[in-house]
């Protein structure tokens, strides 16, 4: 009797102690695992600078070679005064003087969609893909309204890649130009965007 007392109570504690170490062994490593502190200067990340950033934006909607394509509208769109519904992919040259044939520092590509039914309003959802200088790679990300027949938009930096990881800032837009026979626009960018 007393043995088999004995027995149990043995096999009950390695039990107790087999269960222990999983159940701990599982907690700290989940914690391990799902996140721990990091030190930005370890982790490579030097103090945080602000940079402006100043180009053309080249909306090309007519011609043999548009930059700005309908994508998508509403069977309500052409009824609309201000195109609500209208949906466009752009793939839009940045030059650094107002003309075309100027320098290519990147491209802004996204999409930009009518989204107020009282005026002119686009939520603008793209990335500004850079190709020249020290910035040639990295991305900014855009979101934001652009009440076009305004004389300045404002739109948030939501984030950004390469050399703008972390990226936080806002853009002003304004016409440079517009051709209402065609459609196409020149716009004006200053970006202003803190980065480390
Ligand atoms: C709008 O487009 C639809 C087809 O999508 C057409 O049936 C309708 O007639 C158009 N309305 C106007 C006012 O152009
Ligand atoms: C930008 O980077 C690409 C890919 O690394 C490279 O092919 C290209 O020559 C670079 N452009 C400039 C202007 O440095």
């Amino acid at each position: 009797m007393a043995k088999t007392l004995q027995n149990l109570s043995s096999t009950y504690t390695i039990l107790i102690t087999i269960s222990f170490f999983f159940f701990s062994t599982l907690v700290t490593s989940e914690t391990h695992h799902f996140s721990r502190p990091l030190s930005p200067s370890k982790h490579g990340l030097k103090r945080e600078k602000l940079s402006h950033l100043h180009f053309y934006f080249h909306d090309i909607v007519g011609g043999r070679t548009p930059t700005a394509i309908k994508v998508a509208e509403a069977l309500t769109t052409n009824t609309s005064m201000t195109g609500f519904g209208t949906v466009v992919m752009i793939d839009d040259p940045l030059t650094i003087s107002p003309e075309s044939s100027s320098k290519l520092v990147g491209k802004a590509q996204g999409i930009y969609a009518s989204a107020s039914q009282s005026e002119v309003g686009f939520l603008m959802a793209l990335n500004f893909v850079f190709v020249e200088g020290k910035f040639n790679g990295s991305t900014l990300s855009v979101l934001g309204r652009n009440a076009v027949f305004s004389a300045v938009r404002e739109m948030p930096i939501v984030g950004g890649s390469g050399l703008f990881r972390f990226a936080r800032g806002y853009v002003l837009a304004s016409t440079h130009q517009f051709d209402i026979k065609s459609g196409d626009a020149v716009v004006e960018y200053n970006v202003y965007v803190f980065h480390h």
